[in-house]
């Protein structure tokens, strides 16, 4: 069976627009955020406090969010590496975070300038302190299906450092195929391997065109919360074959085509993807931003 309803993880504003090569001005970022909202989207991950020169596009993390007026209802999380982005992030007022783990050695190195095992020094006292201001703190392990490096991760390997990051207190663990290799067989194997679906979120890159099938695999194995970016933009700079995320309205058109309410306008969602797609010079590669927008 399906869920009767599904919850979006919108990380177009994160995810989406780490990688673009345009930076977009900080007073557009904010139009984008509040455009989420006003489609229904409630929860926003609107930006990220790790290190300005590593990304660029996200070093005016600060400046966005004294401008985003939070709509009552809606989350607004943000990405945060280590105590100096927690830090940076509580002196915002921040109510949400997510912390990123890799389950590879070579990402873990490449992402975090850490080792597979050290990472975990890292992230222990930022939940810890984390949880003790009364956050959220979401948790991603990325290359959960392989790395361009290692090639397949083992399922073993994943869920180790998955159930580390739950065992630290994080509310929720996001799967990410970062590099979009995964397949919907990988997809069910490695969410038995976890013993279910509980706690669980999944985050699929577009890379090989499986990330709606992946997905649809994923809430048939139980999963209800599914990251997406609106217009299908970004990827992740330290992963060079990463392209975007699955596109929020290509999964919207599936969920409500199934009947699963997900409480989003899909053409407010296009609109928006088209009016982004101006700002960044290049048009959404979502299918159906292509089939309904208006260039
Ligand atoms: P490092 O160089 O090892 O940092 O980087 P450090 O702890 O050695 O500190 C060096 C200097 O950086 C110090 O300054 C720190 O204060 C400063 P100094 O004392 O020398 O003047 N510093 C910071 N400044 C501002 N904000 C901070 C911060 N941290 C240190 N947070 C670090 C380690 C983790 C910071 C770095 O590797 C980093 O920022 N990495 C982030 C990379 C990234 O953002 N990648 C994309 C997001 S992950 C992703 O997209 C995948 C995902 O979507 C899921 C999926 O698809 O799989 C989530
Ligand atoms: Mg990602």
């Amino acid at each position: 069976g399906l869920p009767e309803r599904v919850t979006v993880y919108e990380v177009g504003p994160r995810d989406g627009l780490q990688n673009e090569a345009v930076t977009v001005p900080v007073e557009v970022k904010a139009e984008f955020v509040a455009r989420l909202a006003a489609a229904g989207h409630r929860v926003i991950e609107t930006t990220s406090f790790v290190h300005p020169k590593w990304v660029p596009q996200l070093a005016d993390a600060a400046e966005l969010l004294a401008r985003v007026e939070r709509v009552p209802g809606v989350r607004y999380p943000v990405l945060v590496p280590n105590e100096r982005g927690l830090d940076r992030a509580l002196e915002h007022g921040v109510e949400e975070i997510a912390i990123f783990a890799s389950a590879t050695e070579t990402f873990a190195n490449r992402n975090l300038n850490r080792t597979l095992e050290s990472q975990f020094e890292m992230f222990e006292p930022v939940v810890a302190r984390a949880l003790g201001h009364g956050l959220r703190v979401r948790a991603y392990v990325s290359m959960c299906f392989g790395d361009p490096w290692e090639g397949p991760t083992p399922l073993a390997q994943v869920v180790s450092v998955g159930r580390r990051l739950l065992d630290l207190g994080c509310y929720e663990l996001s799967l990410g195929d970062t590099v979009g290799v995964g397949t919907p067989g990988h997809v069910a194997a490695l969410i038995g391997a976890f013993g279910g679906p509980e706690r669980l979120a999944v985050h699929f890159h577009d890379t090989y065109g499986q990330a709606l099938a992946n997905t649809l695999t994923a809430l048939r194995e139980g999963v209800t919360v599914v990251d997406a970016s609106t217009g299908g933009i970004g990827g992740c700079p330290y992963a060079e074959s990463a392209t975007g995320n699955l596109a929020t309205e290509d999964l919207v058109w599936m969920l409500h085509g199934l009947g699963v309410e997900t409480g989003l306008d899909l053409p407010s969602l296009v609109e928006t993807s088209t009016w982004l797609a101006r700002r960044l010079g290049r048009p959404s590669p979502s299918r159906v931003v292509q089939a309904l927008g208006t260039p």
